[in-house]
């Protein structure tokens, strides 16, 4: 389905959860549900059939930490057997990983994107606040012994944290078939007030390692090898080159609200809504899909939800 300014829209992210067992520095997730009225699992795969319908093909699950809820083996599973689910995929921060890379693995997960800052134990137990750096380290082997191929890794870039670990991080690519992504920093929600020396610019990546050769452009990230490496590296810019121009992503809160862009406090109900009327509203919602975002280092984010409540 094609929004306002003809982007095709294929891609729906889902929400699960707000709640996380991590209280990352920049997005302050909750162990506890701040959302009051999380959607069952049954209106949520409702919800699915009827974007798949919509011609959505591609479902990414998101938190919080999608792993925390209970049942999410069993969505996954009944998930990927919608007709007309190409891909069915999970953003998630590792920790659980190791217990549950093989369930998801049969259950029709394709692709996982894991969520790593930094590569220093007492930094990581700083930044998210729980002693979980083995167990992210284990489930990322372990989801890579289950099968899971192209694990791509994020990489939050914050000046002054991690920004000395960019070389460290790209040699993990050297022997492993990871997607190291380095994402710039968004002023949204926790970290919204922070100094500006925090949120650098992914260049500096570049200019950590000559021999990176620029491969492909996959949509969201710039795709980038070390010749003789087995994994890649991607480069997010959302603040330095944005990329709404190609954006064909829509998203839906736990609570059953569609937030047609990430930076935008508009929300479109489809709870409680079946049948046509969610279809009408689905089309609706991508329909009024903004040009693109005004955010930049100087304008924060006009979305007052926080990161924990969409999911990235
Ligand atoms: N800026 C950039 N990335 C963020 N994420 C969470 N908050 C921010 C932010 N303010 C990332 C997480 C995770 C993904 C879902 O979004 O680290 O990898
Ligand atoms: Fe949890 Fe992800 Fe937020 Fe970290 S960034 S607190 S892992 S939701």
């Amino acid at each position: 389905m094609k929004d306002e300014y003809n982007r095709q829209i294929s891609y729906m992210r889902l929400s699960v959860t707000d709640k996380c067992n991590f209280n990352c520095s920049y997005c302050k997730g909750d162990s506890f549900s701040t959302l009051t009225d999380v959607m069952s699992f049954d209106e949520m795969y409702e919800i699915c059939k009827a974007f798949v319908k919509c011609g959505i093909d591609k479902i990414r699950l998101t938190g919080g930490e999608p792993l925390l809820r209970e049942g999410i083996v069993d969505f996954c599973k009944r998930l990927s057997s919608i007709e007309g689910l190409n891909s069915l995929v999970m953003t998630t921060n590792g920790c659980l990983l190791k217990h549950y890379a093989k369930d998801l693995k049969r259950a029709g997960v394709s692709r996982l994107n894991i969520s790593l800052d930094t590569l220093n134990k007492d930094k990581f137990n700083k930044l998210t606040g729980i002693d979980a750096f083995d167990d992210v380290i284990e489930g990322i082997y372990e989801a890579q012994e289950c099968g899971f191929k192209n694990i791509k890794i994020n990489v939050v870039l914050m000046g002054g944290i991690n920004d000395d670990e960019i070389a460290d991080f790209i040699e993990l690519t050297k022997n492993n078939d990871f997607t190291i992504r380095f994402i710039e920093l968004m002023p949204l929600g926790a970290c919204s007030q922070w100094d500006k020396a925090r949120f650098i610019s992914s260049d500096l990546v570049l200019k950590t390692n000559e021999n990176l050769e620029r491969i492909t452009f996959d949509g969201v990230s710039e795709i980038y090898r070390v010749n003789g490496y087995k994994g890649r590296i991607g480069l997010i810019r959302p603040m330095t080159n944005k990329f709404c121009d190609v954006c064909n992503r829509i998203r839906v809160t736990a609570d059953g609200k569609i937030k047609p862009c990430l930076h935008s406090n508009d929300e479109y109900n489809i709870r409680g809504l079946s049948g046509l009327e969610l279809q009408n509203a689905i089309k609706n919602a991508i329909a009024s899909k903004p040009k693109s975002h005004n955010m930049n280092s100087f304008c924060l984010s006009n979305s007052t939800r926080y990161m924990n409540q969409i999911g990235g």
